[in-house]
């Protein structure tokens, strides 16, 4: 059956229920494989399950609001209208994974309305994809009503099995844990709360963060997510591990005392669940993307995918410092104005951090600390105003760098640590874009480290939301690009606002400098690479080549050298950093692959991987069409065998690999490398090995 056809019959099919009794909506995929199913019970519950082929995905799952002022909105309702559409589009991103997007799946909307009075309405809309499904609620205009204030929306995920999930405890200002694997049964997200490097948290509930990603019985995988959240409070899901129930737990506002408010007409983020048959494929759906809006910037050619440095690892190692004068030590606070010494962003410094990327084709330089306001960053409540964004230091000349820079081809990349006092930024942030624009200045970091002033804001609450957002919008109109530390999470926005280029929002490279339980446990990338990065880019900044941190003896990255360059390729940003020292580059042989990989792909393959334990991915870079492979595992060795068919028949490629040395171990021997120079075409295979907590990296240049 052609696929216009089939869908044609779903709505047929529905209507004629319809004159009986309340119908169900079974929305499939362009091509059959996953199943929403929508209906009212007898109560008139709204009430949706999934199916993958003949797999019951989600069973019969509950969909409810509470409000402020009003009735809780859950059953009572009748269809007034359904309208269903295929989606079948091809869009291009500006810079990413691949160059096209696919944007392929069935939509239909349900309208509903209480039969009783005050016969409030409700539309809600569902989406089939061939790698998941997706739906959202809209609050249309309707009578006696302008606004409404949401206390928490109940969407249910009732599971089929107790599947083994990878997940972080729900949190309401970080993504930052470590990730947990369990049984669904078994998650016990309260115990996992405290850390002592991470700012306080509130979790209400038993609850996990999104994305949260599950491997089923039968090898089926899941993954949780939320996709276009504006202007709304992110969701967390709440776990009853006794019945294997998620349920949307938004997170919430002390100051505002509800969770959400909307002036009507509005609709809500998408809920979503990507449905893959193999692990790898979950890192290969576009589904995240594709739900939201198409590109509203317009030509971003401004920004320039690229690999960069930055005067940061020094300060997380601590050889310098962001402050220039007097000390700071957690709180407490003296500044006499004398400079003290050790301030890692000078001119000086920056110059020779610019010299370094000029000759290994690096074409950015991050410098932190450079601007007035260090001393008082950690540990005071009082943050407003601290930072100004366009002082420098007196021992920085912004003018200068920058054009010392350009002389050399190398961008400054601006820092803007806002200490999480949003109001202080937003009125400052024309003040501190214009300077950059006057500077020729594209992209900035921002940070958001510490509790959100003002108190009883949290970091992922809707005012925070709309915070991020308006950092996009205003950026954008002078040309700028934002990767945000301390973020709100990825959900996709990047389509809209591809000035949206990489964010945090995870456990960071940093975490291992200052070796917090020993630094990220090797299966922590592997985790990751299945569960966040399906939201989008990533700014994990790896590099590190002096793996053993002399400067902390008790302390070492849980990696090898062949898996940091791994990292280039395995998790992805159109910004990659190569975050240790130039000096620690100098004379290794392995930098030659940082010198080589490409940023910003034509299209990508995930070759391998099984959640927590190993991935591989290839990825095309544009304009070059070069490949570049990279594998990591866990904490166990293991041998990878490739075959190279997914290069394209008769052309050949000069193949450099870099695998961890017969002697490597991620603890014991962390920089053996082996280095190897092979013809590669189509027909090739390898079979290669990892060490514990290992990688290897292959660059494929074009040879004729
Ligand atoms: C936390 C960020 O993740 C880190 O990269 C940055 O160096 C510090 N904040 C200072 O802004
Ligand atoms: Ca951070």
């Amino acid at each position: 059956m052609n696929k216009p056809t089939r869908f044609l019959l779903i709505a047929l099919l529905v209507l004629a229920l319809s004159c009986q009794s309340e119908p169900t909506l079974h929305l499939e995929s362009p091509n059959g494989v996953n199943t929403l199913h929508f209906r009212l019970t007898e109560k008139g519950e709204p009430t949706y399950s999934v199916s993958h082929g003949d797999e019951l995905i989600i069973n019969d799952s509950k969909m409810s609001f509470d409000f402020k002022g009003q009735e809780s909105m859950k059953q009572g309702f009748t269809f007034v209208g359904f309208e269903e559409r295929p989606i079948d589009e091809t869009w291009g991103m500006p810079w990413g994974e691949q160059r096209e997007v696919i944007n392929h799946a069935n939509e239909a909307v349900a309208r509903l309305q209480e039969k009783q009075d005050p016969k409030r309405r409700v539309n809600i809309y569902f989406r089939s994809y061939d790698d998941g499904v997706a739906f959202r609620y809209e609050f249309p205009e309707q009578g006696g009503v302008d606004s409404l204030t949401i206390m928490d929306e109940n969407t249910e995920f009732q599971l089929t099995g107790d599947h083994t999930t990878w997940w972080i405890p729900g949190d309401w200002d970080i993504y930052e844990h470590l990730y947990n694997t369990s049984k669904v049964s078994e998650i016990d997200a309260i115990s996992k709360r405290d850390h002592p490097n991470l700012a306080s948290t509130k979790i209400p509930e038993n609850a996990v963060n999104t994305p949260v990603t599950m491997r089923m019985e039968s090898g089926t995988h899941l993954s949780f997510h939320e996709a276009n959240l504006t202007d709304y409070s992110g969701m967390t899901l709440k776990v009853d591990p006794e019945n294997l129930t998620l349920t949307s737990e938004l997170v919430g506002s002390d100051r505002m005392g509800y969770k959400v408010k909307r002036a009507l007409p509005f609709k809500t983020p998408w809920r979503t669940i990507q449905i893959a048959d193999k692990a790898s494929e979950l890192i290969e759906s576009n589904l995240i993307v594709n739900l939201n809006d198409p590109n509203k910037l317009g030509d971003v050619s401004w920004f320039e995918p690229q690999k960069y440095i930055g005067i940061w690892w020094e300060m997380h190692v601590g050889t310098s410092t962001w402050d220039y004068a007097g000390s700071q030590d957690m709180g407490t606070w003296t500044n006499d104005g004398r400079p003290h010494g050790n301030h890692g962003a000078t001119t000086e410094n920056t110059k020779r951090y610019i010299d370094f990327a000029a000759k290994n084709n690096i074409k950015g330089i991050l410098v932190e600390g450079w601007n007035t306001g260090w001393e008082r960053w950690i540990g005071f409540e009082d943050r407003e105003g601290v930072f100004d964004f366009i002082t420098p230091y007196p021992d920085y000349d912004l003018k200068e760098v920058v054009r010392y820079g350009k002389e050399k081809g190398v961008d400054i990349i601006m820092h803007h640590e806002t200490s999480a006092a949003p109001r202080t930024y937003e009125q400052q942030m024309d003040t501190a874009y214009a300077l950059m624009k006057d500077l020729g200045i594209h992209s900035v970091k921002t940070g958001y480290v510490g509790k959100i002033i003002p108190k009883g804001e949290y970091h992922h609450g809707q005012w925070m939301v709309n915070h991020y957002r308006k950092v996009l919008e205003k950026a954008a109109t002078y040309q700028i690009a934002i990767n945000a530390h301390e973020p709100i999470k990825a959900t996709g926005i990047r389509r809209t606002y591809p000035n949206a280029i990489a964010r945090e929002g995870l456990r960071g490279q940093e975490f291992n400098a200052w070796s917090i339980e020993g630094g990220n446990p090797p299966e922590h990338l592997p985790i990751v690479a299945f569960t966040r990065m399906l939201a989008g880019p990533i700014d994990f900044t790896p590099g590190v080549f002096e793996i053993s941190l002399p400067l902390k003896p008790e302390s070492q990255v849980n990696t090898t050298i062949a898996q940091q360059l791994a990292l280039y390729v395995v998790i992805y940003s159109p910004i990659q950093m190569a975050c240790d020292f130039p000096e620690n580059y100098e004379d290794q042989p392995a930098f030659q692959f940082i010198r080589d990989v490409g940023v910003d792909w034509e299209q990508t393959k995930v070759l391998n991987g099984e959640v927590g334990d190993f991935v591989t991915i290839a990825r095309e870079e544009r304009e070059t069409g070069n490949w570049f492979v990279g594998g990591i595992t866990d904490e166990n060795a293991r041998e990878i065998d490739l075959s190279f068919d997914f290069l394209p028949e008769g052309a050949s490629y000069n193949a450099v690999i870099y695998k961890d040395g017969s002697d490597a171990h991620y603890r014991d021997n962390p920089t053996d490398i082996s280095i190897e120079e092979l013809e590669i075409t189509h027909s090739s295979t390898l079979s290669i090995n990892l060490a514990e907590g290992g990688g290897f990296a292959i660059s494929l240049m074009k040879s004729d």
